[in-house]
This record gives structure tokens, sequence and C-alpha cells, in this order.
């Protein structure tokens, strides 16, 4: 199958130019004019960018929750993120009770996405625990392909939290084997102080979720996390960087020569804690989400980091957690809401590049290159996936988002799906949009619309509109990538 896409602009991280893609099969084969037929389709791409196609650094899709049995949205709403131009995710898998992170890699990927994932996949492990087994682990999942993993230093009392012997451990090892650790950055002792005073004094609302996630406690957990990767030579990607304090300790490391990088989400960049004011505390509890929404000033600061490079990456932390599940925040016995037992998450992956394009590129707030940059290439080049993703140009697969600037609209879950019963961007304006989409050659999105076909699924008793007609593949990620490049920087 030869396809042309002709009459575009193409964008990359480094420049902007006017060509024509020759795509045969999967893959690009000549990128410039006059590119010589026949051809089997043509797509026109006048009056848009052509854009490599996204790839979401970090998602949460069919996660467990904390009692291990259930899980949030499944793998067949993925979808949504190829309808907003994510070609590839980068998901975290949670470990299955009673097996290890290298059988819980090999069932998430054989059996729960397996012909359900609609975007290409690439996994990151995430280690909850340090026993000489891990040893092995490491080493097993970096052979596997799967060359980043995540540590929580949040969420102390469930079976994600890691301790600070523990941390030192993973990143002893990661180091060696080549891994990329990515955190969650958060003082567990901070948040339990936080929360406890919160509880003494009889508060349990929603908004009491970002009173007691102050940014001192995530800046604290970021410069230790910084230090100990430093320590034990571990390349480090703190993720969905909220504030200020947390920002600037990633600065300061970066103007060190120290290797890490930094993610922020676009909930980060363009709402506020506000949301979690809402008197319906059913709907406040759609914006609780770790770290929490913060202020005006933290999205000013959060924007100037991309543009800086102080941050680096853009990543959905899609959470589609169903409203159902929002819901268990209901306190029986005391007949109230109890913020605490919310389970914590935004869904996204659908809008990150719609939000970042509105409110940075056609805001004036970031130019294409930096787009291109943050929600493609950087992305690509720390998975280990670059440059087969997260880039254009010839024997990359062609993962294309042929990009309308023109497109005028509003946010709305009818336009712009997440795959759970709202959308924490409902009502913001939308400027510019995917149109077309193409997956290793394959169209899979014409006129802003998935074409597969999606009805209901089912899982856990929660009803989802789910894809039926999934093509994405595992896209293994290569040891020492980005974080690589960055070790040798210091
Ligand atoms: O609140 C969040 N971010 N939930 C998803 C899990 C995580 O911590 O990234
Ligand atoms: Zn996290
Ligand atoms: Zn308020
Ligand atoms: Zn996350």
């Amino acid at each position: 199958m030869r396809t042309l896409v002709k009459n575009g602009t193409i964008v990359t991280a480094e420049s902007e130019y006017k060509a024509d893609i020759l795509i045969v099969d999967e893959k690009i084969t000549s990128i410039g004019t006059n590119l010589e037929g026949p051809f089997d389709r043509i797509l026109d791409a006048e009056g848009k960018y052509v854009l490599p196609g996204g790839v979401d650094n970090h998602a949460h899709f069919e996660a467990l929750n904390t009692d291990g049995i259930t899980t949030n949205e499944p793998y067949a709403t993925t979808w949504v993120a190829l309808q907003g131009g994510t070609t590839t995710i980068v998901d975290f898998c949670t470990n299955e009770p009673g097996m290890n992170l290298v059988d819980s890699v090999n069932y998430r990927l054989n059996v729960r996405a397996k012909g359900k994932v609609a975007p290409d996949i690439a996994i990151h492990a995430c280690c909850n625990d340090f026993t000489d087994e891990t040893v092995g682990e490491i080493k097993k999942l970096v052979e596997m392909g799967v060359p980043t993993m995540k540590l929580f230093l949040a969420y102390k009392g469930t079976s994600l939290y890691m301790d600070d012997s523990k941390l030192l451990a993973c990143l002893e090892e990661a180091g060696k084997q080549g891994m990329t650790m990515m955190v969650h950055a958060e003082n567990p002792d901070v948040l339990d102080k936080c929360r406890n005073d919160a509880a003494a004094t009889g508060h349990y609302e929603p908004k009491y979720h970002y009173m007691t996630r102050p940014p001192y406690g995530e800046a604290e957990a970021v410069s230790r996390a910084i230090r100990f990767a430093d320590a034990m030579h571990c390349p480090m990607c703190i993720v969905h960087v909220s504030c200020i304090e947390a920002g600037e300790e990633i600065r300061k490391a970066r103007a060190e020569g120290k290797a890490v990088i930094g993610e922020t989400c676009p909930h980060y960049l363009v709402l506020d804690k506000h949301k979690m004011d809402h008197p319906d505390w059913h709907i406040a509890a759609r914006w609780i989400c770790s770290p929490a929404l913060r202020d005006k000033e933290d999205q000013d600061y959060l924007w100037k980091a991309l543009n800086k490079d102080w941050l680096s990456i853009c990543g959905s932390d899609n959470s589609g957690i169903p409203q159902a599940q929002k819901n268990w925040g209901w306190d029986e016995e005391h007949q109230r809401c109890d913020f605490r037992m919310v389970p914590n998450g935004c869904p996204g992956a659908g809008d990150r590049m719609n939000a970042l394009w509105t409110y940075g590129v056609a805001a004036g707030r970031m130019t294409r290159q930096k787009f291109v940059d943050v929600c493609c290439t950087t992305p690509a080049k720390l998975n280990g996936i670059y440059p087969r993703k997260g880039t254009i140009q010839v024997g990359a697969d062609a993962d294309l988002v042929l990009f309308d600037p023109d497109y005028k609209g509003t946010i709305t879950l009818e336009t712009n799906p997440t795959g759970v019963e709202y959308n924490v961007f409902e009502g913001l304006e939308q400027i510019g949009r995917a149109d077309t989409v193409l997956l290793r050659g394959s169209v899979v999105v014409e006129n802003g619309r998935y074409l597969g076909e999606v009805t209901e699924v089912v899982a856990d008793g929660i009803t989802y509109q789910g894809c039926t007609s999934a093509n994405g593949k595992f896209i293994p990620g290569k040891p020492y990538g980005l974080g690589y490049d960055l070790l040798k920087r210091s």
C-alpha cells in the first residue's frame, strides 16, 4: 500500500517545511517534492500541519485499584487517545496481586491490553517493593523492552508506596541496568500530617484534597528523589510536576548537570484548584488527582518551564476513573463525603494535545516546534522508542497527525470523549484539532472522528464506550534512552 500525504507543512521539534510524505505500508519511505507514484491513496493536507503522532508518556489504562480487583477505564477506551492525535501511549503497569513485575507486564500485554488497545503501546513498570528478586526482574524488564519504571513516594498505607531505603536500592539497581526511574514525588508524612489535621478539625470536603497536599511536600520529595538518583547514578523523570516549588528543584538540578527530566500535565497547565470547590462533592471529586491542582501562578510557571526546558514533557496522567468509583468518597457510617476515600486521577489522554495547542500554541505561549517536542519527540526519546516514534523522518513508523489549526469548538464530552462520563476540561474553548490520524500507515481518525467501531463494553459492572477494532501493538523501548544521554551530561 503506497500512500502520499501531500501539500502539508511538516512540523518537527527542530523545524517546519512544506513537503510531501510517501508511506509504504507502515513506514515513511520518502519525504520531498514530486515524489514518484503510483499511489494507492492520496491524502491532501493543504492548510494543515503534519505532526508526528503524539507519544503520551503517562497513561493509566486498566490500572488496578488498591483493592487489587477492580480497575479504572479499560483498554477498550484508548480510542479516545487516537482521536486526540496520540498514536502511542506509554502505560503504567500496576502489579497484579501475587505476580512479580515481569509476570505483571506479560499479563498486561498478553491478556489485558491484547486486541483491545487502539494506539500503539509501550510500558513503564511500577515497583512497590524491593526484594532479592527485584534485581533479576529489573534486568529482565530492560531485556523485554521496558526500560522505565515508576516508584510512588506517596500513597503510604497502600500497596504502591515505596520507602526511602527501598527507593535507594531500586535506584542503584536500575542505574546499573540502564533503566530510567519515573517518580511520583510527594512526601508521605507531610500528606499524613495535613490530612490528619484536616480530619481532626472536622474537614472532609473535596477542597481539603488540595489544602492537604502542599507544594512544599511535593518539592521536598522531588529534591530527595533527585539527590538519591544522582548518588545512585540512575537517570530520573519526575512525573506530573504541578507547582513552582517542585519545578524549581528540577530547574536547579538540571543547571547542575544532574540526569533528571520533568513532566507536567495539561490539567496543571490549564485548570486550577478551585474546581474542587464545586458545591456537589460528586462533581468536585472529578478533579481529585495527585499532586493536586494548584494556582494561576503555578500555571504561568509551568508554561514558562516547558518553554525553557526546565520541564521537558507534557504527559496526560490519564486516569479515567468512572463516576461510580469517584463516588467511593461517600462515608456511609458518618453520612458525608471524605476526600481521602476518593480515588485519585483525571482522564485526559484525548485532550492532551488539544489543550496544549489551544492554550499553548494558539495562545502564543509556545512554538509549534516546542509543542511537537514536549508532546511527541522528547517522550519518545525518554522511552527509547525514538526515532521509530515521535518524529517525522524516513524509516520512522507512519504515525502522522494532519492537524487543522482553523478548527474552533468547545470541549464537551460529546465532541471530546474521555472514556468515562465526564471531561475535566468541559466547557473550555478549543482551537485546532487532529483532523486525520494515521497509525502505522492506516487512517484511524478522519474529520476528527475515530473510524473504528465503538460499542458498549462492560468492565467491573460499569459500561464504557469501547472500541472493538483496535489495532495497537507493543513497541519495545531500548534501554539507555534519553536517560543515558542525560547521565553522560553529568
Ligand atoms: O492522581 C493521580 N495522578 N492518579 C494516577 C496515579 C498517579 O499517581 O500517577
Ligand atoms: Zn503519580
Ligand atoms: Zn476556593
Ligand atoms: Zn500517573
